[in-house]
């Protein structure tokens, strides 16, 4: 297998948030030869089609980060039975200017955490359909519900239950196979 940068996304800027405990396991537990970084998204403004004739920086930086990374992890909480709102500020930004859609064509993977039973269930089905809207190739299986029970994941990343950690594990290689599957994949325009 050959090296690759998986980029993360946080669809939650709480300061105590479980959803970037979960990312930073996903990124402790990597497979050899994949690297983890994160695409911040907790500087953008809110986006209106004013920006379309100049991005701010820090928007810019964000459409750069994507196209940097060979796939796109998002690590997202469910706000209201959907995703929340600063995760759909982002995706906009990522939508614009119109016919530069940074997904396009962009290996992705949706997974989450709550305390509740469905784990992110609900909201990881729009985004789903959000990015199938932009094109992006997502993963199918495994599906990336994980419910947090107390002191599951630490504040670094260390996952206390041997079975979350290889599911994760298993999660990660899975993506690594759908970024080789589409890695001569040409992008439509
Ligand atoms: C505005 C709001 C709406 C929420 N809606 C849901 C929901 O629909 N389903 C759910 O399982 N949890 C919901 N929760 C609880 C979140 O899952 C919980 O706060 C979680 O810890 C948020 O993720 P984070 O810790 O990564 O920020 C909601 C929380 C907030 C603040």
């Amino acid at each position: 297998m050959t090296d690759r940068t998986i980029g993360y996304i946080v669809g939650s800027i709480s300061s105590t948030s479980l959803n970037r405990r979960l990312a930073k396991a996903l990124e402790r537990l990597a497979p050899e030869g994949t690297t983890l970084v994160e695409i911040p998204i907790k500087d953008l403004p809110f986006y209106t089609p004013d920006f379309d004739g100049g991005f701010p920086e820090a928007a810019r930086d964000f459409k750069q980060a994507i196209d940097d990374v060979d796939g796109v992890v998002i690590v997202t909480p469910e706000y209201s039975r959907s995703i929340p709102g600063v995760l759909k500020n982002a995706l906009d930004w990522s939508a614009r200017p119109y016919g530069q859609m940074s997904f396009n064509g962009k290996p992705t993977a949706v997974i989450g955490t709550s305390q509740g039973g469905i784990a992110t269930a609900a909201a990881q089905q729009h985004l789903k359909a959000i990015l199938s809207h932009y094109n992006a190739p997502t993963l199918g299986q495994p599906e990336g519900y994980v419910q947090a029970t107390p002191g599951l994941f630490s504040e670094t990343g260390e996952v206390t239950n041997d079975q979350t950690a290889d599911f994760l594990v298993a999660y990660l290689q899975a993506f690594n196979a759908l970024i080789d599957r589409y890695a001569h994949v040409p992008v439509a325009a």
